[in-house]
């Protein structure tokens, strides 16, 4: 059983059913920020399993597919007649058009982007709102007719039925999206649903997250031990304070030098461990096996597929030195799932994330995986509240491949050296700057080009290094940072001076998408 947070208990929750919408999470995640605990099952969740999460309303997401399709996703429990309130969102309005006796046709054109929504009644979806409220769409099928015993509640120029609602059944349905940032009421519109329609009393937050964890991690690990995979970053720091405030010393610290991490930093990691956290943890060098395997690999899935297996063997080994331990656990977060594999619905794989994809399916040991319905930033604010200090909680992201995704082609120990000592000039002067803050992400890249360059009266034919930084607020879309000139100017000058085996620098400015944060 994975030890996601749907397992959990929490007094009051909104079920979302995902029909393989990109911004199922986003719905997700602006629920739990108006303070009510929701999370995402698949659209084909059963009967019984539905129950068992008891929610207290039900959200539709969007999707890509029409319900005429072949195959289209029709959820296994008539939600309709559950017994709570429902909302549908997109393909979740436009399935309860089809299912429910109304109609749903192609739009002439296919709609994507800002609209202007007329609302027709503010007596509850839309309490608080104007006449007009910006929306969000993106569709291609439309409804075009209305069940019986339902009323619109809103339209917009090109779709005249953009939103409607039964009340009597207590059922919702909205074109638009508003769980995304450009719905500029949306999150009014949410609120409205969870607290006003269904009831929820709004109290969840980092605080309630974390007593929950406690508990349920304390059900789940029982007396047993559990092995953590500390990588540094703040995901799995975040996890690992964590257990340590919900097991103590059952709780086993591993950290594994892939010889793929930044300059310094498996040591820096030890001592902040021991001197912040009073926690002792145990350094493995991986260095050898890692490389040794990596070698003449240059495919990045072959490569994250590599380290994943590689970390995974190395535990294993580790966990036997513990009798007791049988669990595992990690910091994975939602982008890392949605973007690895299809596990709660279905949207397309993007790129495997070493800490999902990579993992064997028979692994000795369960994996815990407290924040796999989480952000970034609200893995943040869980830190926050566990006491962990702001610089640390304000460290970027750092991918478990560590700096093999960003050495496109095959890695040696001789590129890992150059590309640590760019990296480290790089975020030294975005610190000096005072820069680091504003940036979600910054990193250095080797480059397998290399081009001519002079030095002195020499002629020299070395690297190019490219340097990119992002700002983001989950990793899920990225857009790149306007540095200022003088910093990359500085940056560039340190960088070709100092360090042997690089003779130009380029900078970066691709967005996600369609670019990833990643190189690779
Ligand atoms: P991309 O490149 O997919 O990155 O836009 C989004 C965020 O995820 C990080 N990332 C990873 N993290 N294992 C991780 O733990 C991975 O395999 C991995 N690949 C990307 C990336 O650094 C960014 O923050």
């Amino acid at each position: 059983m994975r030890g996601s947070f749907a397992s959990m208990t929490h007094n009051e929750r909104i079920v979302i059913l995902d029909f393989g919408s990109q911004y199922t999470q986003i719905i997700a995640r602006k629920v739990r920020e108006v303070g009510v605990y929701a999370e995402i099952h698949p659209y084909s969740i059963s009967h019984e399993a539905l129950s068992a999460r008891a929610p207290k309303g039900i959200i539709l997401s969007g999707g890509p597919s029409s319900v005429y399709a072949d195959g289209a996703p029709i959820p296994s429990v008539d939600v309709f007649s559950f017994g709570v309130p429902v909302l549908g969102i997109c393909y979740g309005l436009q399935l309860i058009a089809f299912q429910l006796g109304g109609s749903v046709d192609k739009a002439a054109r296919r709609e994507f982007g800002r609209a202007m929504l007329q609302i027709d009644d503010t007596s509850d979806l839309f309490a608080g709102l104007g006449a007009e409220t910006q929306v969000w769409m993106s569709h291609g099928d439309h409804c075009t007719s209305i069940p019986d015993g339902f009323e619109r509640i809103g339209h917009t120029e090109n779709a005249e039925i953009c939103a409607v609602r039964n009340t009597e059944r207590r059922i919702w349905g909205v074109q638009f999206h508003p769980e995304v940032h450009h719905s500029t009421e949306g999150k009014t519109i949410l609120k409205n649903f969870v607290v006003n329609i269904c009831g929820c009393a709004a109290t969840w937050n980092a605080s309630s997250f974390i007593d929950n964890a406690v508990r349920e991690i304390r059900e789940r690990v029982g007396n047993g031990g559990v092995i953590c995979a500390l990588s540094g970053g703040v995901d799995s720091t975040v996890a690992a304070v964590l257990l340590h405030k919900a097991i103590g010393d059952q709780l086993h610290c591993i950290h594994i030098d892939s010889g793929l991490m930044r300059k310094g930093e498996s040591a820096n990691i030890i001592e902040m461990f021991k001197t912040h956290f009073s926690m002792s943890v145990d350094l493995v060098n991986g260095s050898e096996a890692f490389l040794t395997r990596l070698e003449g690999v240059s495919d990045p899935e072959k490569k994250r597929k590599i380290i994943g297996n590689t970390f995974i063997d190395l535990f294993d080994i580790e966990a036997k030195k513990f009798s007791d331990a049988k669990f595992l656990a990690q910091g994975t977060l939602y982008p890392d799932v949605i973007e690895s594999v299809s596990i709660k619905g279905p949207s397309a794989t993007i790129k495997t994330h070493h800490n999902v994809g990579g993992l064997p399916e028979k692994m000795n040991l369960q994996l815990i995986e407290p924040f796999r319905e989480l952000f970034k930033d609200e893995v943040r604010r869980v830190g926050r509240e566990l006491g962990i200090p702001e610089w640390f909680i304000e460290r970027h992201p750092f991918p478990g491949p560590g700096l093999a995704i960003r050495i496109p082609g095959a890695i040696t120990s001789g590129k890992l050296d150059i590309l640590r000592e760019a990296d480290e000039i790089y975020l030294e002067e975005i610190r000096k700057a005072g820069l680091y803050n504003d940036i979600w992400q910054a990193f250095a890249v080797l480059l397998p080009v290399q081009t001519v360059g002079v030095m002195g009266d020499e002629r020299t034919y070395e690297h190019v290094c490219g340097v990119r930084a992002v700002t983001s607020t989950d990793g899920m879309t990225a857009d790149w940072y306007h540095m200022p000139y003088d910093v990359l100017a500085r940056i560039s000058n340190r960088i070709i001076n100092e360090v042997r085996g690089i003779n130009r620098v380029v900078y970066d400015i691709s967005s996600k998408p369609p670019a990833t944060i990643e190189w690779e």
